[in-house]
């Protein structure tokens, strides 16, 4: 056992009787697969704007923002205030209420292709309705998804690519006959796919794969908007983590995408259980409960129990009253950049193969493999297309994360997300984290 894995033993004592529990409870020991962690999870406790406090006392900062669903970081007032009135007059009405008008208002206000909403509880419900509307409104049964592009996890979306046999354990056979996973970035692959004329819905990550670790070039989106429009391929916008975090109306508003269906959750719904789809009318409409002839017939099926709870709801409006006109978000990508840089500088002083991007208040890591010209500039902290990121090298994932964690900072997955409670003063401190974790791992004898 290298000694960075025994300090983060020591320092967790309590997480590991916690986890003791854990393991005979839950499969790995968690419940959420992106939280099973060698040689145990950390156990949180309680969260205050950028940071985390575990059961042992040591104060993380967080990358991980409730999964990317805190813009506005842990306990926003306004958000924990309109949480507490709405529990006040009960957490479930099983009928409509005011505050489903007003968040549904606010989406159709911020993103430019709602022109209606259907709430769900999830994003992976949101995902999941997006293409069956789609397969109902084009009479098409086929559908595109990128590689490695996350949608949750309903069953055709988890279809992945084994030896070009597109699979899933769990998923019965012929499943996937309709599924096409192309190539991310690969506009005459998605050329070639979508000109056959027979598929209903592309979907995608506008950022690329895992919220921008595979960017994808806007030159891409623009194009594979053009073509699915030419082809009457519903264009489906995953904007789970973009939405309302890129801009308030999310990347389809950055990058001037004309998307038929947008899917959204996490900061749509200020950090509680909470999605939408929302697009254009007509398919949308496709929901409608009519006469019987209707609804034997035309009508998509979609119920679901917490759509728009009251709480959800709450939070949700009051999350995107915050974020309308911009500034929250300009202050996110400020402190993104601003780590980006810092990080690089690191890397550059202590010459690591590494490099740090981000896109708005999502960052990523390259650490590990030689990329010849990205250092140069450090005020640049995009991602440039010429060369494929590769992620951090799978030797440094555990070592990098174990030391940052006993340093005081928290990753998400290998890189992260910055909020607006995030501070000036958590960023160099990350900085500091970042560079004694470096010292620490080449003391191991790792090469970076
Ligand atoms: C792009 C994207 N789509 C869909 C989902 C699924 O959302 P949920 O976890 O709310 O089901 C996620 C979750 O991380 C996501 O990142």
């Amino acid at each position: 056992m290298i000694n960075i894995e025994q300090n983060f033993i020591n320092l967790h004592p309590q997480s590991l009787a916690l986890s003791k529990k854990g393991k005979v409870l839950f499969p790995s020991g968690v419940t959420h697969d992106i939280r099973a962690f060698k040689p145990f999870p950390i156990y949180v406790e309680k969260a205050d704007k950028g940071k985390k406090w575990d059961v042992d006392g040591n104060i993380l900062i967080d990358y991980i923002g409730g999964h990317g669903s805190l813009l506005l970081g842990h306990n926003r007032f306004e958000i924990t205030e309109a949480i507490q009135s709405a529990l006040k007059l009960g957490t479930h009405f099983g009928s409509s209420h005011q505050n489903e008008i007003e968040w549904a208002e606010a989406v159709v206000d911020m993103v430019p292709c709602a022109e209606t909403v259907r709430f769900t509880s999830s994003g992976t419900e949101a995902t999941m309705m997006a293409l069956r509307l789609s397969r109902a409104y084009t009479k098409r049964d086929a559908i595109v998804k990128l590689e490695n592009h996350f949608h949750g996890w309903h069953d055709i979306v988890v279809g992945k690519n084994n030896n070009n046999i597109i699979s899933s354990p769990g998923v019965p056979s012929g499943f996937y006959d309709s599924l096409t996973i192309l190539p991310n970035g690969d506009i005459d692959a998605l050329y070639e796919r979508l000109n056959k004329k027979d598929v209903a819905a592309l979907i995608l990550e506008p950022t690329g794969a895992h919220w921008g670790a595979h960017p994808l070039d806007s030159e891409y989106l623009i194009k594979a908007n053009e073509i699915a429009q030419q082809t009457g391929t519903m264009f489906i916008l995953d904007e789970v983590i973009t939405g309302f975090r890129m801009s308030p109306g999310g990347a389809q508003e950055i990058y001037g995408l004309q998307a038929d269906l947008s899917t959204h959750a996490k900061i749509l719904a200020g950090g509680l259980p909470g999605g939408c789809v929302t697009g254009k009318k007509e398919i949308l409409e496709l929901i409608e409960t009519r006469d019987d002839k209707w609804n034997n017939q035309k009508k998509v099926s979609h119920q679901g129990t917490y759509n728009a709870n009251p709480i959800s709801a709450a939070a949700g409006k009051a999350a995107l009253d915050l974020i309308k006109d911009g500034a929250e978000i300009i202050i996110a990508d400020r402190l993104s950049k601003k780590l980006v840089k810092l990080l690089n500088q690191i890397f550059k002083k202590n010459k690591i193969m590494g490099r740090a991007w981000n896109v708005s208040s999502m960052w990523h890591l390259n650490l590990g493999y030689k990329i010849n010209n990205l250092l140069d500039n450090i005020e640049d902290t995009r991602w440039h297309f010429d060369v494929e990121p590769q992620g951090v090298r799978n030797d440094l994932v555990l070592p990098l994360k174990w030391a940052l964690i006993n340093e005081g900072v928290d990753l998400f997955g290998t890189g992260g997300v910055l909020s607006s409670a995030h501070t000036d003063n958590d960023i160099e401190k990350t900085g500091v984290a970042f560079e004694n974790a470096i010292i620490a791992m080449k003391k191991e004898g790792l090469v970076i």
